[in-house]
C-alpha cells in the first residue's frame, strides 16, 4: 500500500501472518501472546508492512491450535485479556498498521456453550439444530450418516451417548455449525460487530468454503484433504453456492463502519474461476490465492496462474492477492528446495531430497515476483527469515491434530509452526525469556537466522524483505494496476508495470540477458555482469 493511494488499503496491502502461538511469549509461559506481539510492533513497523493478521486468539481448548474457538468474544488466557487486545489494536494502528482476525465459522469447539447445550438438550432441540445432528444408518443407527471423511484423516462424524451422530469435517472436537440456522446467522454477525466495534480493521474467515452443506447430505464417494481441493463443483460440502448469501450479509455488517474494513476468504477451490464467486460486488472483497502458492517453480506454471487469477479476478473488480506460505503448508524454502516444488500439504513428500540452499535462492526469487505483482499479498512470518520447514520434530513433541487422526501416518503441520527465532544464539532465542521450554522445539542451526542476527547483515532474507517492501512502498508502479509480460526464453518471466517498472525472474538453467534498463532496483542475489543468473529475480528501471 503506498501512502498517496487513494483506493482501499486492502487492493494492494501486504498482510504479515501472525500465528500467535509461535510469534513472541510476552509471559514466558513457552507460547506466544499478545504481550509478545505488543513488544514485537517496531520490528513489524520497520519491515514495512501494512497489516497484521492475527490467527485465533478466542478462548480454546486447542485441540487445533486454537482453530477449535469456545467463546468468539473472549481472548485466550494463555494469550492475555481483552483489555490487552484493546491496548495491541491501538498500538497497532498507532504504528500504521491494520488488524485483520481470524473468525472461524464453519465450527466451534465441543467445549463451546452452543455446543454443551446442544448435547444436553438432546435429539429434535433447537440447541440441537445449531450444529449438524443426524440419526445414523443401520439397523441400530450404528453406523455413520453418510462417507465423507474428516480434513484430518478418519471419518466426519462422531456418535453421541443418546445414538445421533454429530458432523465435524475436521476434529471430533471441532463440531460443524449449522449455517441454515438463523440464530447461528445472527449471532455470527454479531460477533464481527463485537470486534468491529473495537476497531479491527478486517477478518481472515478460516474454511469460508465449508459453510454449507447439501440438502440431504448426500455421500460424497471420494475423500478430498481441504488444501486438495475437490475439482467437483457440486461437492456436497465444499464450496456449495449457498455460502456467498452468508458472506453478503457479512459485507453489509461491514460497510455500516468506517475505514474500509475488509474480509478475506480462506477458500480452498477449484481455480481462480471459483475463487472470482466469492469476491463479487457486494461480497467480500478479498480471498487468498492457493493456486499461486500452490504452483510448482515453473515459469509456464507460474504464468499462467498470474494471468488466470487476474483475468478472473479483474472480470469482477476485485484485486488479486498473492500467499507464498502459510500456518498450514510446508514452507517454501522447503518446498522450493525439492524436485517436486509443487508439495506443499502436509502430506508432502519428505523423502525426496532437499537442497536448501537452492530452496533459500528461489524463495527471495520468489519474494520479488509475489511483490512486484498487481494486487496485495501476504507473508507469514518467519518467511522474511528464510526459515525452512523444521522436519525433524520429535514425535512425541508433534501437536497437531493430523498426527494422531492420521494414525501416525502424516506429521502435520507443526514444521511450519516453530516458535519464531528473535536473538542469542541457542533456543529458545528471544522467543521465551531463557531457560523456558517452548511449545515446539526449536533447532539447533538457526542462530544465524535471528532477526537480530539477520538485522546485521546487508544480505539477508530480511534485509531482502525490507528492501523489497520499501520500493514497494515508494514506487509509483507497484501495488494495485495492471502487468505487461515481453518475450523471453523459455524459463523466463519479464514483466512490466507503468511507471517505469520491470521485474524478471529466471527459471530457467542458464543466465539471461537482461533487457535495457536506467538502473537495478533490487535484486534477489549477484547478477553476472549484464545477466540475470538462474532461480533469480531483479526489479529494473526502464522506460515505458
Ligand atoms: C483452516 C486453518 C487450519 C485449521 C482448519 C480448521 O484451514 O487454516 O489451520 O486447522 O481451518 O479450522
Amino acid at each position: 500500500m503506498r501512502a498517496t493511494d487513494s483506493a482501499p488499503w486492502w487492493r494492494s496491502a501486504v498482510i504479515y501472518q501472525i500465528y500467535i502461538r509461535s510469534f513472541a511469549d510476552g509471559n514466558g509461559d513457552g507460547v506466544g501472546d499478545i504481550a509478545g506481539i505488543r513488544s514485537r510492533l517496531p520490528y513489524l513497523r520497520d519491515l514495512g508492512v501494512d497489516a497484521v493478521w492475527i490467527t485465533p486468539w478466542y478462548p480454546s481448548p486447542m485441540v487445533d491450535a486454537g482453530y477449535d474457538v469456545a467463546d468468539y468474544t473472549g481472548i485466550e488466557p494463555a494469550f492475555g485479556t481483552i483489555a490487552d487486545a484493546e491496548a495491541f489494536i491501538a498500538e497497532a494502528h498507532d504504528h500504521g498498521l491494520r488488524v485483520i482476525l481470524d473468525i472461524v465459522p464453519n465450527h466451534s469447539s465441543d467445549r463451546h456453550a452452543w455446543f454443551e447445550a446442544a448435547l444436553a438438550a438432546g435429539p429434535g432441540s433447537p440447541e440441537r439444530d445449531r450444529y449438524v445432528f443426524r440419526p445414523g444408518k443401520g439397523e441400530h443407527g450404528e453406523l455413520p450418516p453418510n462417507d465423507w471423511r474428516a480434513a484430518f484423516g478418519g471419518g466426519a462424524w462422531t456418535r453421541v451417548p443418546d445414538g445421533e451422530w454429530y458432523l465435524h469435517l475436521f476434529a471430533e472436537a471441532q463440531p460443524d455449525l449449522n449455517w441454515e440456522n438463523t440464530e447461528v446467522r445472527r449471532d455470527f454477525e454479531k460477533i464481527l460487530a463485537f470486534w468491529f466495534d473495537r476497531g479491527v480493521d478486517g477478518f481472515r474467515i478460516d474454511v469460508a468454503h465449508g459453510l454449507i452443506k447439501q440438502e440431504g447430505l448426500p455421500d460424497a464417494g471420494e475423500s478430498v484433504d481441504v488444501l486438495e481441493p475437490t475439482k467437483r463443483e457440486d461437492h456436497p460440502h465444499w464450496d456449495r453456492d449457498g455460502v456467498h448469501e452468508i458472506f453478503r450479509e457479512w459485507r453489509r455488517v461491514a460497510d455500516r463502519y468506517e475505514g474500509d474494513r475488509a474480509f478475506v476468504a480462506e477458500a480452498w477451490v477449484s481455480g481462480p474461476a471459483r475463487l472470482a464467486r466469492y469476491v463479487r460486488p457486494g461480497e467480500l472483497q478479498t480471498a487468498f490465492n492457493f493456486d499461486f502458492l500452490r504452483a510448482p517453480w515453473d515459469a509456464a506454471r507460474l504464468r499462467e496462474v498470474i494471468d488466470r487469477s487476474l483475468d478472473a479476478l479483474g472480470a469482477v473488480g476485485a484485486p488479486a492477492t498473492w500467499v507464498l506460505s502459510n500456518h498450514d503448508v510446508v514452507r517454501h524454502v522447503t518446498r522450493y528446495g525439492r524436485p517436486h516444488t509443487e508439495g506443499h500439504g502436509p502430506r508432502a513428500d519428505t523423502s525426496e531430497p532437499l537442497d536448501l540452499a537452492l530452496g533459500v535462492r528461489r524463495a527471495r526469487a520468489a519474494a520479488l515476483l509475489m511483490l512486484a505483482l498487481p494486487g496485495g499479498a501476504y507473508v507469514y512470518q518467519g518467511e522474511e527469515l528464510g526459515l525452512a520447514e523444521v522436519e525433524d520434530i520429535p514425535e512425541e513433541s508433534l501437536q497437531d491434530p493430523v498426527w494422531e487422526r492420521s494414525g501416525h501416518t502424516s506429521r502435520g503441520r507443526d514444521g511450519c509452526r516453530v516458535p519464531l527465532p528473535w536473538s542469542g544464539d541457542a533456543p529458545p532465542y528471544g522467543f521465551s525469556p531463557d531457560g523456558v521450554t517452548t511449545w515446539l522445539p526449536q533447532p539447533a542451526s538457526w542462530t544465524g537466522l535471528t532477526a537480530e542476527a539477520e538485522a546485521a547483515d546487508p544480505d539477508s532474507m530480511l534485509a531482502l524483505y525490507r528492501a523489497a517492501l520499501r520500493v514497494r512502498r515508494e514506487h509509483p508502479a507497484l501495488g494495485e494496476g495492471t502487468l505487461r509480460w515481453h518475450e523471453t526464453p523459455e524459463g523466463v518471466l519479464l514483466f512490466s508495470r507503468t511507471p517505469g517498472f520491470a521485474c524478471a525472474v529466471n527459471l530457467s538453467g542458464a543466465p539471461y540477458p537482461l533487457p535495457a534498463h536506467h538502473e537495478v532496483l533490487l535484486a534477489s542475489g549477484p547478477l553476472e555482469g549484464g545477466a540475470l543468473p538462474h532461480d533469480t529475480a531483479v526489479w529494473l528501471a526502464v522506460d515505458d
